[in-house]
């Protein structure tokens, strides 16, 4: 980021008193930015519309998981300021914090509106292709996030919503590991129902898949590869464990279809003449029938009887998961990613809705177009209208 006569630019950002002056302030940075000549710029007036100088702001704010201070400050003075929020910060870990806003003094509300101010890296700067906006965390999850804070505010404007009907949650951490939300269960709230912002192609989502992790840790003895035969190559013994894998048949259902493994990361060796000593991978399924534990059953059936001397560790899993899509107008989905929604107890109603697209999440074209984050924000309207209703 560059100074502007030697004060930092996220002050003014800051001290800013209007949406329309965070985006003025940070449109000064690309220098390929469509904005400078307004007449050249049929899209200059839909770039100054609340919505999208928010969701520019957002993504100019980098989030990393484990580096979310500064977008934790950004938003709570922009709900503060330009909604008159009583916004309440919640320590995760030191320099990390959720955040609930609400009307007045009414920590308890009917319904909640919640999404995740984390990204995962590398950070990638905000730009705005004709109606593509660009940038880390466009889609996963600010955008998401800037149409709930536009369809609150809307709905506020209207005197739709009141004091005890909803509030806003935004939490740290949900791309590791969910501290953020695992956090939430101790405020000693609960809700009627609760709406969860992710890239769902404006689709309600009718479940989504599960998930199991784990690793494989294969040992061997070192030696010179001259002499392999006096050595145990711990990668070999990898290979094989992991092979199968390959050839492994796990659980499929109607509505989430198959169960999945990846192999997504292998490690092991020194160099190309020492045998091996010690060799591991880790695994991620995504599950989408059956349950984790005879899923893992499966697992190490299959790997200990092709190398019974492999390590097996699992860290963590979760069957599928229904969600409540009992509103009327959108059009339903299943995804195949993973949420902060398990880790949220309590008996609410689960809506999962959001614009943009998963498969350019966590990519390097990681993008939405205008119409979709506008369209979000009456889907939002729509969902948490009717969830009041009933
Ligand atoms: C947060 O803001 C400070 C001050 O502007 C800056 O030095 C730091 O790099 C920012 N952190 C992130 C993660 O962008
Ligand atoms: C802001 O909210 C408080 C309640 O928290 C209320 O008393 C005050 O009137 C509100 N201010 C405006 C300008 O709406
Ligand atoms: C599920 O796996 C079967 C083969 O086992 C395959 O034919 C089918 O296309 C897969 N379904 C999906 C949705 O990927
Ligand atoms: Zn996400």
């Amino acid at each position: 980021m560059k100074l502007l006569n030697g004060v930092n630019p996220c002050l003014l950002l800051l001290l800013a008193p209007s949406p329309f002056k965070f985006s003025a302030a940070t449109q000064a940075l690309p220098p390929q930015h469509p904005l400078q000549d307004p007449l050249q710029d049929p899209l200059s007036i839909s770039s100054s519309t609340p919505l999208l100088a928010l969701h520019e702001s957002l993504v100019n704010h980098p989030s990393t998981t484990g580096l979310e201070a500064n977008i934790t400050t950004f938003l709570q003075t922009h709900l503060e300021s330009h909604l008159n929020l009583t916004v309440h910060t919640q320590p995760v870990a030191p320099n990390r914090q959720n955040l609930l806003a609400y009307l007045g003094t009414s920590r308890t509300t009917r319904l909640l509106l919640t999404s995740h101010i984390d990204t995962v890296p590398p950070y990638i700067p905000y730009s705005r292709h004709g109606n593509a906006l660009h940038g880390r965390g466009t889609v996963d999850a600010k955008g998401s996030v800037a149409a709930q804070i536009l369809a609150f505010s809307s709905l506020l404007a209207s005197g739709a919503i009141h004091e005890g009907d909803v509030a806003l949650l935004y939490v740290v951490g949900e791309e590791t590991g969910g501290a953020g939300m695992g956090a939430v269960n101790d405020l000693g709230l609960s809700w009627e129902a609760v709406i969860f912002g992710e890239p769902t192609e404006l689709k309600l989502a009718r479940g989504h898949k599960g998930g199991l992790g784990f690793t494989i840790t294969a040992k061997g003895r070192a030696g010179h590869s001259g002499y392999p035969e006096l050595g145990t190559n711990a990668i070999d013994v990898l290979v094989r464990a992991l092979y199968a894998l390959q050839g492994l048949k796990l659980p499929s259902s109607k509505t989430y279809g198959n169960t999945t493994l990846t192999v997504g990361k292998i490690s092991g060796g020194v160099a190309a003449n020492v045998i091996p000593e010690s060799a591991f991978a880790t695994v991620s399924v995504r599950v989408a029938a059956g349950t984790p534990e005879g899923i893992q059953e499966l697992i190490e059936r299959a790997v200990l009887a092709a190398e019974p001397g492999v390590e097996l560790s699992f860290s963590y899993g979760i069957g599928p998961i229904p969600l409540d899509y009992d509103i009327e107008g959108f059009e339903t989905t299943v995804v195949s990613y993973g949420t902060d929604i398990p880790r949220l107890k309590g008996d609410h109603k689960k809506y999962l809705y959001g614009p943009g697209s998963i498969l350019v999440a966590h990519s390097d074209h990681e993008h939405l177009t205008v119409a979709d984050l506008e369209a979000a924000v009456e889907g939002y309207k729509t969902l948490i209208l009717e969830s009041l209703k009933r």
